[in-house]
């Protein structure tokens, strides 16, 4: 699943966005400064793309990775393409939701973002668990997000920021409907008829959550 930054400009995702929009709008800033985005899942495909374009337009990045030798690969990459901006890296499992809180916290403790980016994702197979207890696509794809954003967006609510949730082909999502009442996904024969498949409806699943968080997120 690789792209480049070009291909990334003309690639048709889904992507959801919510703002957190109050002392100024996110395209005042942007025509205006310099500014400071973070993307996950930076180490390969869209969101190295993404990491790229910004570094190229003169923003600073923060890489967020769960592989200390891939984040230092992708900063060196951006470093050599955009000399003059800064980028930095921050090592977190998206599994391991604790991980998760930790990223958060020294987030916030190094100031508001003006882009966010919730790029990493996976699709692992249904019985693979998170410490938490759901399966890890749920773990990745959903709740680290919701962890990740909701922090940063309620530690700076009156700064003006963007953030973007990479989504799914909706008409593919559109009848995967989430049980709500087997949110730890206890049966997940009932995914889809095929086994062969339920790992992709599981993915489905994470991507009609984040629609959720985004709209939760809207402000
Ligand atoms: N490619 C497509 O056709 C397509 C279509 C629609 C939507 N999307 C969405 O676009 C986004 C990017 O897709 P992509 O194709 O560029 O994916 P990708 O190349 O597989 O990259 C996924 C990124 O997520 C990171 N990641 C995976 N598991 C993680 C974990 N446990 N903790 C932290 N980071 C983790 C990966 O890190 P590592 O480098 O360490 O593996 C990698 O940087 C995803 O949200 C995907 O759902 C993709």
């Amino acid at each position: 699943m690789g792209y480049s930054a070009r291909v990334v400009d003309k690639v048709k995702l889904n992507v959801t966005v919510a703002n957190r929009l109050t002392t100024s709008t996110y395209s005042e800033r942007a025509r205006s400064s310099i500014m400071k985005a973070l993307i996950t899942g930076a180490t390969s495909g869209i969101g190295e793309a993404l990491a790229q374009r910004f570094a190229s337009d003169g923003h600073d990045v923060v890489l967020v990775g769960r592989s200390a030798d891939r984040l230092a690969a992708s900063a060196a990459k951006l470093q050599s393409i955009a000399p003059t901006v800064q980028i930095t890296t921050e090592q977190a499992d998206f599994g391991d939701l604790d991980q998760v809180r930790m990223l958060a916290d020294r987030l916030v403790a190094q100031g508001a973002l003006d882009v966010v980016i919730s790029n990493a994702a996976l699709i692992a197979p249904v019985d693979q668990r998170a410490a938490a207890g759901v399966p890890l696509t749920i773990a990745v794809n959903y709740i680290a997000p919701y962890l990740l954003l909701r922090r940063l967006a309620e530690a700076f609510p009156q700064h003006a920021a963007r953030y973007l949730i990479l989504g799914a082909e909706p008409a593919g999502s559109a009848n995967l409907v989430v049980d709500v009442d087997d949110l730890t996904y206890q049966n997940v024969d009932l995914l889809f008829p095929d086994d062969d498949l339920r790992a992709f409806a599981l993915y489905g699943h994470s991507k009609n959550m984040d629609v959720m968080l985004a709209a939760g997120l809207d402000g």
